[in-house]
């Protein structure tokens, strides 16, 4: 027999006058291979037509439709209802901007950190249109690919104690941005370069290490492997930090 699911879900309209944030309760039926981008369309086109939640892509790709589902950040279009018990709690990712309900601005922090993070290839040499395509050995553009996969949901900032705290922290986004490019053999910069940039509380050396967002991205980024790589290059960096000191 189909299951009737509740769900209670988190309402606010920081826009609209005299709004407070509340819980509001939805009944569905569940039908087979439900999952809670059909449920959520199903509650607005039926129950509340002003329900607030973000969808792109559908198939895990976009990073748009993360929320709080039972308390967990995940993609809502990967979730299946089948495994989540009869009562279903949505929420915003914490961190972000709320824009409204279940939709947050994560672009605006992705797009802070890019920046912060200067993420784009540093390189001294000219631009040559005509020269050849330089190439890279396979296990370094493997694990460029590796960290290219995020798809910015923002799911591990929204787990990280670190960032609840310090909303400039990096996050396991970042820190995997930060991989990314020093993975790559075409940006120049140096270890110093990289560790005045990183190893600060906001930086690499605020992460507590327990891995919270290993746990919870929907892209099973390696962030570990990641993590590793930073902090001993950091190390290397703090090496060379103290034999640039003048200690006379
Ligand atoms: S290991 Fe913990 S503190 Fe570090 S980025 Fe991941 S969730 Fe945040
Ligand atoms: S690292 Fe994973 S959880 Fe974090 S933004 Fe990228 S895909 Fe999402
Ligand atoms: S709608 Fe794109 S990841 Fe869920």
């Amino acid at each position: 027999m189909a299951r009737t699911l509740t769900f209670k879900i988190f309402r606010y309209n920081p826009t609209k006058e005299n709004d407070e944030p509340h819980i509001d309760t939805f009944e569905l039926e569940e039908t087979p291979r439900l999952n809670l981008f059909t449920a959520l369309h199903r509650i607005r086109e039926k129950q509340a037509p002003d329900l607030m939640y973000d969808f792109v892509c559908r198939a895990g790709i976009c990073g748009s439709c993360a929320m709080m589902i039972n308390g967990r950040p995940t993609l809502a279009c990967r979730t299946l209802t089948a495994d989540l018990a009869d009562t279903i709690e949505l929420y915003p990712l914490p961190f972000f901007k709320l824009l409204g309900d279940l939709s947050v601005d994560t672009g605006v922090w992705f797009h802070d950190m890019a920046k912060r993070l200067e993420s784009w290839i540093h390189t001294t040499k000219e631009f040559d249109p005509t020269a050849e395509e330089e190439r890279m050995d396979n296990a370094t553009a493997n694990k460029i690919y590796e960290s290219e996969r995020c798809i910015e949901c923002g799911c591990c900032v929204a787990a990280c104690a670190t960032a609840q705290v310090y909303p400039d922290f990096l996050g396991a986004a970042g820190l995997n941005r930060v991989g990314r490019f020093m993975f790559d053999p075409r940006d120049t910069r140096g270890e110093q370069e990289w560790f005045e940039l990183v190893s600060t509380d906001i930086g690499v050396f605020g992460c507590i290490g327990m891995m919270a967002c290993d746990d919870v991205c929907p892209k099973d980024l390696p962030l570990l492997e990641v993590f590793s790589y930073i902090r001993r290059k950091m190390n290397s960096g703090v090496k060379v930090a103290v034999t640039e000191m003048d200690l006379t």
